[in-house]
């Protein structure tokens, strides 16, 4: 069974697909001016892939995941802006719900709901949420005072980081202004942080019906600094966290895995 891993930057996912060439060498296959990075990860067969931002460049990524890589599930991993009160810089969010939040057809259909599919929320996978969430609650606490520098935690001023589960929200716009971020928050209150691509890539899991999670490490408050804190943050710490988690998540899997026989 393959898994595929999703990411919108490049420092996301660079040492991820390091690590895979050290243990299982890699083949590349590129189509659509993607580079799909096939090969197998602590024993977990996968393909690794640049997804390029926003909803568009998602999407179209995860179709082909699932139409040429047949994988069986599908991990967006990445970073996102902090819009829920208590969400702050250094935190995570794995989705419970996934909202377009630009997405407004109004008044042929309600707000955000998904024109002829009639449906606004798209909610992941039960079972590959709850192995993140293991994962990353295991990064918190035990990686994370040895991956990230005292230094780097300093300056992005990361204390006691929190696991938050919830709803997140995703739009074909980086959001810099606390006007902006109020905005999205009044008309979906429940929204914890703000990023380009989950809620896509979680529209075509559900019309293929592919499983799939999407967790995201917040790098910025989505306020006027935010494209300043997100450049330090993908450069300083955004591969930290996304390798540490996943190294973790798939090394959980091998552990049940072998339990199962
Ligand atoms: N990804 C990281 N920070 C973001 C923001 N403020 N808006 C949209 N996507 C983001």
């Amino acid at each position: 069974m393959t898994i595929g891993i999703l990411a919108a930057m490049h420092d996301e996912v660079a040492d991820l697909i390091n690590a895979m060439i050290a243990q299982s060498g890699n083949h590349v296959q590129r189509i659509g001016m993607r580079d799909y990075h096939v090969g197998t990860f602590e024993g977990q067969q996968c393909v690794v892939v640049l997804a390029r931002i926003g909803k568009v460049a998602a999407a179209a990524t995860a179709v082909t995941l699932i139409r040429d890589f047949n994988v069986a599930e599908i991990v967006f991993t990445g970073l996102a802006g902090g819009i829920g009160q208590r969400v702050a810089v250094g935190d995570i969010v794995i989705a419970d719900r996934l909202v377009q939040h630009d997405l407004d057809a109004r008044p042929l259909f309600p707000h955000h709901e998904v024109p002829l599919l009639g449906m606004s929320e798209f909610v992941p996978d039960n079972r590959l949420s709850t192995e993140l969430t293991a994962a990353a609650t295991a990064f918190l606490r035990e990686d994370l005072p040895y991956s990230v520098s005292p230094e780097s935690r300093k300056n992005f001023g990361i204390a006691q980081p929190v696991l938050h589960i919830g709803m997140i929200v995703s739009g074909d716009q980086f959001v810099a202004d606390g006007d902006k971020a109020n905005g999205i928050l009044s008309a979906l209150p429940a929204a914890l942080a703000v990023e380009m691509e989950g809620a896509a890539v979680a529209q075509i899991c559900f019309e293929y019906g592919v499983p799939c999670a999407v967790l995201r490490t917040i790098s910025d408050r989505a306020d006027a600094s935010a494209h300043t804190d997100f450049g330090q943050f993908l450069r300083g710490v955004a591969s930290h966290y996304s390798t540490g988690i996943l190294r973790r998540f798939f090394a959980g899997r091998s552990s049940d895995s072998l339990a199962d026989r």
